[in-house]
């Protein structure tokens, strides 16, 4: 049944490239998500943007000598190409310094104000006296007070993955000139999270309990067991959206209030420009909405967002938010500032024809449950073993011995045997079985399943062995042939989600109509006898050392 979706992908900050770890946790799961539901003839809205306020941003101009806007624009321009290059099917990436969101993010605001949904205080903030600057969120560092990490933020603790006030921290330190702030007094609006608690608890922990992931609904119920408290909206500070109303003169909104609305702005800009109405993306109680993120994005996407949506009332909340742990490299945390990365956009230089390469090693090994490593090496025998020798290999074989034997033209199957029905059985069950993995979003498991049909392709032509038989049996030949073929064109359907590239490569080289689709190869078989295939290349071609070695230099490892 066709249903209409709104799936987002975090909205990565600009104030550097994207890495990996990004792709492996959301990016690329969050495409197999929407490629897969488009496949199954849903309506689907992906969207994505960059996050372009926030103090990471002015820091970063600050370090480069360059003003906030010039860091957004080189950044946005760097991370949305790499993602059009290496085959994000975003349907909007949107950029949150754009008018529609000011506009949006300020509406938001001021309708909520304007219900009696903030409370203001004002409290003793630190100071930064020799730059005149309040120090919020990045602009403070210290010691957690959580886990003793000496270079905690004002906003989190990368250690231990806490979220923190600036006050928190022990023996704070300016991040801008370094001297231990003064305390001053300064007044902010606050989202009263505790009156959110009982709706949070019966929404997610009652409601949602079955769903969703262990690692997402245990970080909630710590939240909300340890009581939930009125949480500042806005900042003093001068990079950011505007605060709407009376006293908010030299005030922005906290980044974290104006990020997660720019969801909704994308999909006003991608509607206008589509002459479509945005508003049943985000309104409709029918529209399944799923938000794909980090783990260090969890709280904002199940407390705070779903607070300010709620706090609006029209709005659809959240069905599902599917967060991912981390990816590691080489046995070490990720680290933009330590440049300890493989960023996107260099892939793409060194490899620009291997996104699925990629793809398949950060889905293989995704940090579905734990944190998980990536290696070089890693890489290379998941390109030559898995990608060159199972899944090209396959389905080069099939394409030479169908030149070979029939001119490229699908012979007329004969009898079958109880293997050649067994494949046929298994071919028409696995849109099924992968489908409701993906729906799971148990996407390192659907990949596996993915492989697996080209791997019993390759056990299918050892065991059955047409060559012995060609000459003496061409009868079999034609049934063995014919019955391949149908596994190669089920991984061309079935491997789209996963390795888009490869599929469309496969598609057009088996020539397949498109009538053949997900759900087809349920009740019928892909390929019928007559049919005329194309021209064979290679899907995946072997990485060798060097390749490997240079990349492994390029880390100083
Ligand atoms: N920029 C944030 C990060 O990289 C994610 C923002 S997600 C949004 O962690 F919902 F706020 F947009
Ligand atoms: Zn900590």
């Amino acid at each position: 049944m066709s249903k209409r979706h709104t799936i987002t992908a975090a909205l990565p900050y600009t104030n550097g490239p994207i890495h990996i770890g990004h792709m492996a946790g959301v990016y690329v799961p969050a495409d197999i998500y929407a490629r897969y539901l488009r496949l199954k003839g849903n309506e689907v809205l992906f969207i994505c943007g960059s996050d372009e306020h926030g103090v990471a941003i002015s820091l970063k101009a600050k370090k480069d000598g360059i003003t906030p806007k010039e860091v957004i624009d080189k950044y946005h321009g760097i991370i949305d190409k790499a993602f059009n290059d290496f085959g994000i099917s975003f349907d909007y990436y949107g950029r949150t310094s754009s008018k529609v969101h000011h506009e949006t993010a300020q509406e938001f605001f001021k309708a909520i104000h304007d219900k009696d949904g903030f409370e203001t205080e004002t409290t003793e903030q630190l100071y930064d006296a020799k730059e005149d600057q309040f120090l919020a969120d990045r602009y403070v560092v210290g010691t957690c007070p959580k886990c003793q990490n000496p270079k905690a933020y004002g906003d989190q603790c990368e250690s231990c993955g806490s979220s923190l006030n600036a006050n928190d921290l022990i023996n704070p330190k300016s991040a801008i000139s370094g001297e231990t702030p003064s305390l001053k007094t300064t007044t902010h609006w606050y989202l009263p999270l505790d009156r959110y608690e009982a709706f949070l608890r019966s929404w997610i922990i009652e409601g949602n309990q079955k769903d969703w992931k262990p690692n997402v609904l245990g970080q909630v119920k710590s939240w909300l067991d340890e009581g939930l408290k009125p949480r500042a909206v806005t900042r003093d500070l001068s990079w950011g959206i505007p605060v709407p109303v009376d006293g908010g003169e030299n005030k922005v909104l906290y980044v974290w209030f104006d990020a997660p609305i720019g969801y909704i702005s994308a999909t006003k800009e991608w509607a206008a420009k589509d002459g479509k109405d945005w508003a049943p993306y985000w309104q409709d109680e029918n529209t399944e909405l799923v938000h794909f993120i980090g783990k260090d994005n969890i709280v904002f996407h199940c407390i705070i967002f779903p607070a300010v949506l709620k706090a609006m009332g029209s709005y659809i909340l959240p069905k599902n938010v599917p967060a991912n742990e981390f990816l590691n490299l080489e046995g070490q945390k990720l680290s933009t500032s330590k440049n300890w990365a493989v960023w996107l956009h260099e892939y793409l230089e060194d490899f620009p024809d291997k996104q699925d390469v990629l793809r398949y090693v950060l889905t293989a090994n995704a940090p579905e449950t734990k944190d998980n490593d990536f290696t070089w090496h890693d890489f290379q025998t998941r390109n030559n073993s898995e990608l060159v020798a199972i899944f090209g290999n396959f389905i080069n074989r099939v394409m030479l011995l169908m030149k070979k034997y029939y001119n490229s033209v699908v012979p007329d199957p004969n009898e079958y045997s109880t293997v050649d029905t067994e494949s046929l059985e298994t071919i028409a069950a696995a849109p099924l079985k992968i489908g409701s993995l993906i729906e799971q979003y148990k996407f390192r498991a659907a990949c596996q399943e993915m492989i697996q049909l080209a791997r019993l392709g390759n056990k299918y032509l050892a065991d059955e062995e047409p060559w012995k038989l060609i000459k003496t049996n061409p009868e079999r030949v034609a049934t063995i042939m014919h019955t391949a073929m149908q596994l190669a064109a089920g991984l061309a359907v079935l491997s789209e989600p996963f390795l888009p590239h490869t599929a469309k490569k496969l598609r057009d080289m088996l020539q397949l109509d498109k009538a053949v689709c997900w759900d087809s190869l349920q009740d019928e078989m892909p390929v019928k006898s007559n049919h005329t295939l194309g021209n064979t290349s290679l899907l995946f071609e072997k990485i060798e050392n060097e390749a490997i070695a240079t990349q492994l230099e390029k880390l100083n490892f």
